[in-house]
């Protein structure tokens, strides 16, 4: 895959897809993970002089129409105070028309491209007016989180633009791609959340390729049964008052971190408990710690729950470091699963 660093840059309009799709709350961002992921691909645009870098997303799902809850706003205001600077913020273009970029804005975020029911019809139409909106020259791919939808913006677009992969993108690659070709032994991979039905098709991949398969959260609580001796379900749950299995326990959670100790490959999906509810975060916690404590391992957490819950806890625990956080919900679960992704076809 060819990426931002093959290229010469220098006075090209970049044309970027970003995945800006975060929480937002009363117009709040809950979590800004996503458009801090974004940072290194634009500062190395910036640092190699193309002329204007201009930003695409989507956020939530309007249904092709627009929706003031949807805005990017909020984003873009985001972004201009990370990076200190002033960015531009323009409606979708309208047929034919061009975005005039004043002289002393290098960066414009477009408003939410899901406005266009184009953009998820995978219009060429839609996409193409984009690019002449503001005469692009090259595409550059860095929105991982949406590469497993074929919409104008991860596939339309590469019949009309050259195609590169920006700095998120490779970073998520390589470190996805570390676990399915080849991975150091031990390999554990930690399962939790409430459903199995998502669950299952990620343990029958792994149970190949891993050493451990650990069961925590709901699937557990509600007595998930192991079909090999690699998947070992948590046995023992911290309850409430009414009985309700919330976390696992004590003696679960101490065998799992004594796996995690010797292990050189982990990927956890799925947090081990209800972890909204602080009493019911500690076996989550601990896993958190036992992880990213360890510099001998690649360490990937993926899926939302666990990544919002991991971010939230280093704010706390800044000295843990991972491999990946990885920005992508059910990308990186596809991508686990070795399926052919749309946005990554080129
Ligand atoms: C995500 O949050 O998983 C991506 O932004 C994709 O969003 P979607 O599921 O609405 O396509």
């Amino acid at each position: 895959m060819k990426t931002i660093k093959d290229l010469n840059l220098k006075d090209k309009t970049v044309l970027v897809r970003v995945d800006y799709n975060v929480p937002l709350k009363n117009g709040k961002i809950e979590s800004n993970l996503r458009i801090r992921a974004s940072l290194p691909t634009i500062n190395f645009l910036l640092e190699n002089k193309v002329k204007n870098i201009i930003l695409i997303s989507h956020l939530g799902r309007p249904e092709g129409k627009e929706n003031s809850d949807f805005s990017l706003a909020p984003v873009a205001k985001e972004l201009e105070k990370m990076l200190n600077q002033k960015i531009g913020f323009y409606p979708l273009p309208q047929k034919a028309e061009k975005i005039e970029i004043p002289n002393d804005t290098k960066i414009i975020l477009l408003e939410n491209l899901r406005f266009d029911p184009g953009e998820e019809k995978n219009s060429q139409d839609f996409i193409k007016n984009i690019i002449d909106s503001v005469n692009a020259d090259i595409f550059i791919q860095d929105g991982f989180a949406v590469v497993h939808r074929a919409h104008a913006s991860t596939d339309a677009v590469k019949n009309f633009l050259p195609v590169y992969a920006g700095l998120l993108l490779e970073k998520e690659i390589q470190n996805l791609s570390k676990v399915l070709e080849n991975p150091e032994h031990p390999v554990v991979l930690i399962i939790g959340g409430s459903k199995v039905e998502d669950k299952q098709p990620l343990i029958d991949k792994f149970v190949d390729v891993a050493d451990y398969i650990l069961v925590g959260g709901k699937i557990a609580a509600d007595g998930y049964q192991p079909t090999n001796e690699k998947i070992i379900v948590a046995t023992d749950f911290d309850e409430d008052s009414e009985g309700h299995k919330l976390d696992i326990g004590p003696v679960s959670t101490s065998e799992f971190v004594k796996i995690l100790e010797n292990a050189k490959t982990i990927i956890w999906n799925g947090t081990l408990g209800k972890v909204e509810d602080p009493a019911f975060s500690t076996a989550s916690s601990i896993i958190a710690n036992a992880i990213g404590q360890k510099s001998d391992a690649t360490t990937i957490i993926c899926g939302g729950d666990t990544t919002g819950f991991v971010e939230d806890y280093t704010k706390t625990h800044p000295n843990l470091n991972y491999s990946l956080i990885s920005t992508g919900g059910g990308a990186s679960l596809e991508f686990l699963l070795g399926k052919k992704l749309p946005g990554l076809d080129f």
